[in-house]
């Protein structure tokens, strides 16, 4: 399955799919599409394409990432871990054996060679080129989000900007507070490549945000890569084809040919404004805090340009599946770290930092403890507040099972490993702002390596017995299997968090 090659081709499939629901009458971007958006996600509910938001000139695109189903859509997959697989697939190449597995793994060097984005000349965003006093973001339908807001934010763009020292790009998806009808803020948190770009300039920083992409670049805006890796040539791997850059036209920096809207400008060292509150996905308001302001010399669109926005609060919200996406994509890539991971959780209700469910092949005493260890050096998940382990044959993702084990297995004053260390920008729970608490809970089985008593035998039936009982169910006239015969069934937001 091919991926959609632009915001336009997505929506097509959102329509042919039954994902997408056009809603025509005036919606205010002001609260109204939020309260719409949080009910409609909640249950589950279609993308949505606000022809007539309130006092703009442009409609509204929310909702696309919404569901498992259009995520997979998105990815052209029929399930996240296959998007996984493909990643997976070339950071496990062993050198080739015999001529088919040569041609193979020569296949899997082009994919990688074929991800580099690449420059063309035209674009359909540069319908319209707004410079100078002409700049005019009142024209998009920004949304105000919550009742706290103090303005409307921007809050799905692609930002991009280039290290100032090495050259390299960087691509992430980073809140805009809007200040006037030429400027915002941006909030790179303390933690974001974005912010080292940022810090790196001594003068001035040269920013392009692209609004409006096919669904794959916009995901990897999100993606938490490590600094030297460029997020457009993720989005290229697996899309299988390059993302198209044109040059922007008044800055140095290559933007996407298919967005539908491009802000270029400038951020510079000590220009700062008081940004926030703003209601976050973790449930709560930010702080006000100071953070760069953006100064739009350029805005460039297609003339019928279609705006791009997601609403992130209290969980879950549409943000969950951004967020699942990288879970498993990013699956693969933490294994050749710590192979000993046999799969891990974020749950949606811990705002993907606060905690990590991670399952392991336990060999030695002080596994689980390397591994919480491990998790709290890796990248972003450095960030993470709790750390649960337990044993390879627990599903991860099923939290009765989990909260089973830790309630089980967990003798708190051996098994609870306290320590400290960096925290979320985000997380309000600290006593101090970005340093505070971790907790590992080792909810594996133990060993009388351990300095413990014997451990019990779990409870399993045998299959001989499952499988008569599988032969003979439809003979016992009980119906609907509880194991889930019918068919899996897709996971909602709900299942995911379990409420
Ligand atoms: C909807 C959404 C909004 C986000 N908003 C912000 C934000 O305002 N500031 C921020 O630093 N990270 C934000 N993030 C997380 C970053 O996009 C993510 O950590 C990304 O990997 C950062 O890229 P970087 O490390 O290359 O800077 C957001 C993520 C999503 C999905």
């Amino acid at each position: 399955m091919s991926t959609p090659a632009d915001l336009r081709e997505w929506i097509a499939l959102l329509e042919r799919e039954g994902e997408l629901v056009r809603v025509s009458p005036e919606v205010d971007p002001y609260l109204e599409v939020t309260e719409i958006v949080d009910r409609t996600v909640r249950a589950d509910g279609p993308a949505l394409f606000f022809e007539n938001p309130k006092g703009a000139s442009h409609p509204l695109l929310i909702n696309q990432f919404g569901t498992e189903r259009r995520m997979c859509l998105a990815f052209g997959v029929s399930s996240l871990d296959d998007a996984a697989a493909k990643l997976g697939s070339v950071l496990e190449m062993q050198p080739p054996e015999g001529l088919v597995d040569k041609v193979r793994g020569l296949k899997k060097l082009k994919s990688i060679a074929d991800s580099r984005p690449k420059t063309v000349s035209r674009a359909a965003h540069h319908d319209v080129i707004l410079t100078g006093d002409d700049v005019n973001l009142d024209l998009l339908p920004i949304q105000h989000c919550w009742p706290g807001d103090p303005a409307p934010f921007i809050t799905l763009p692609a930002v991009i900007t280039h290290d100032p020292s090495t050259g390299t790009r960087n691509v992430g998806m980073y809140r805009m507070q809007k200040l006037d009808s030429r400027s915002t803020a941006m909030h790179w948190q303390l933690h974001k490549d974005g912010r080292m770009d940022y810090l790196a300039t001594d003068g001035r920083l040269e920013v392009a945000v692209a609004l409006g992409l096919d669904p794959v670049s916009a995901y990897s805006a999100s993606a938490p890569l490590p600094k030297h890796i460029d997020e457009f040539m993720l989005a290229g791997f697996l899309k299988g084809e390059p993302v198209e850059l044109v040059p922007g036209r008044t800055i140095g920096i290559e933007v996407p040919a298919n967005a539908e809207i491009v802000l270029e400008g400038y951020v510079e060292q000590g220009d700062l404004t008081l940004e926030g509150p703003f209601g976050d996905h973790t449930g709560y308001y930010s702080a006000a805090e100071p953070f760069p302001v953006f100064h739009v010399t350029a805005m460039t669109m297609r003339s019928d340009a279609i705006y791009p926005s997601i609403v992130v609060g209290k969980p879950p919200a549409e943000d969950a599946w951004l967020g699942k996406a990288t879970e498993r994509i990013f699956l693969p890539a933490i294994r050749m770290s710590v192979p000993e991971i046999v799969d891990y959780d974020l749950p949606v209700a811990g705002a993907f930092h606060n905690c990590v469910i991670v399952s392991i092949r336990k060999s030695f005493p002080g596994q689980p403890q390397k591994v919480m260890h491990a998790i709290w050096g890796l990248g972003l998940l450095s960030l993470t507040k709790s750390v649960v382990v337990v044993d390879e044959h627990v599903d991860v993702h099923d939290y009765e099972e989990v909260f089973f084990r830790v309630t089980a297995n967990v003798d708190p004053k051996r098994d609870v490993l306290l320590t400290e260390g960096p925290l979320d920008h985000l997380d309000h729970a600290p006593t101090r702002q970005f340093y505070g608490g971790k907790m590992g809970i080792d909810a594996t089985h133990k060993g009388v390596d351990e300095g413990t008593r014997e451990w019990p035998e779990e409870i399993v039936m045998s299959d001989e017995i499952k499988a008569l009982v599988d032969g003979r169910w439809s003979e016992y006239g009980i119906g609907r299997s509880s194991d889930g015969a019918n068919g899996q069934s897709e996971r909602s937001l709900r299942q995911l968090l379990r409420r």
